[in-house]
């Protein structure tokens, strides 16, 4: 199946010189939920900012559902609801009337009923006639959910929807967007919540300096995640792993002070019994043991401090 957004070689340096992105391709499947993540200043707002055509990329090209987002701007971006990062929102208008003028912008015929359904779903239906500087940061972030989704679009970019968010309303929120995701919408998220992401994707990107680090899919990620590690610190240390332990894949650390076994948590059988007996069998004495397990947010670290070290050069 075609993707609904296709992100070829996208590119942007900002007018100062500053490169944004580099090259990114990216292909987002109709009905996923994705999340991108990054550290601040990695790229993630330029990228959305690209994708719904407020920015003019440097290089390469976007498709939303098929639609060339510089060339057919119009077609494309009728396809998609964006709930930027930075709310603008100092209206003495309605929720109503601003919502209701959001669609409107689309060259879409009025729908009162559609309007009332997303309000009463994200629970604004009682602030209706509310201004919206009469409205809390919560709410205000509630109503840009609103205008976004006002012309029924089929992809959704979410930049940052729940910072500031209470974590009850966040809750609410997931379940929103699982329901729009159960209609058939695509959803492009950002997060610095790792447990958004987790709780949240289908598939996770990492973005980190401009580039494209990682695209998994959360439950590949899982398995990483689902690795833990047990650090033996000898006695006295080996140059050599003897053969008898050959069967666990253990790593020397440390100077031969430390052996490392890495399971995987997911599986019944950890096989941390065998692998005691048997370095009690090459009589290798142990003082401690230590076990760790990876996060996403490890994951996560580590895949930009590596790529932070990758950009330094040499010497
Ligand atoms: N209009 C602009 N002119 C020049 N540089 C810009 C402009 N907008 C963004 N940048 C720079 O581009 C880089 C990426 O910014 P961007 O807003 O895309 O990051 P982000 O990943 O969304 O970060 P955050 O998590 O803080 O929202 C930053 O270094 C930023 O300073
Ligand atoms: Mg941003």
């Amino acid at each position: 199946m075609q993707s609904i957004i296709s992100i070829q070689n996208v590119g942007k340096t900002y007018a100062g010189g500053f490169t944004a992105l580099k090259s990114v391709d990216l292909e987002i499947e109709r009905g996923e939920i994705f999340a991108l993540l990054g550290p601040n200043g990695a790229g993630k707002t330029t990228l959305i900012s690209i994708v719904c055509g407020i920015t003019n990329p440097t290089s390469g090209t976007v498709l939303a559902d098929g639609h060339n987002i510089q060339r057919e701007f119009r077609a494309a971006r009728s396809k998609i609801g964006l709930v930027p990062q930075e709310l603008s929102t100092d209206s003495f208008e309605s929720v109503w009337n601003t919502v209701t003028f959001s669609r409107g912008l689309f060259g879409k015929a009025p729908n009162p009923a559609h309007i009332e359904k997303i309000l009463r779903q994200l629970s604004l239906w009682d602030k209706k006639d509310s201004r919206i500087m009469a409205l809390s940061g919560g709410m205000k972030r509630r109503v840009m959910i609103a205008k976004a989704l006002s012309h029924e679009p089929a992809i959704l970019f979410l930049d940052e929807p729940t910072a500031g968010v209470d974590v009850e309303l966040r809750r609410d929120m997931w379940e929103m967007v699982r329901g729009l995701r159960d209609n058939g919408v695509t959803v492009i998220l950002t997060t610095h919540y790792i447990e958004e992401a987790e709780e949240m994707a289908d598939r996770i990107g990492v973005i980190n300096h401009g580039e494209l680090v990682l695209v998994e899919e959360k439950h590949a990620l899982m398995q990483k995640l689902g690795k833990k590690q047990l650090t033996i610190h000898l006695q006295n240390p080996i140059d050599t792993l003897p053969q008898g332990l050959d069967a666990f894949g253990l790593d020397l650390a440390d100077e031969g002070n430390q052996l490392v076994y890495t399971f995987d948590t997911q599986r019944e059988h950890t096989g941390i019994a065998e692998l005691l007996r048997a370095l009690n069998q090459q009589g290798i004495e142990f003082k401690d043991l230590h076990s760790s397990e990876s996060s996403l947010e490890e994951i996560f670290v580590n895949l930009v401090h590596q790529n932070q070290h990758a950009r330094q050069p040499a010497g």
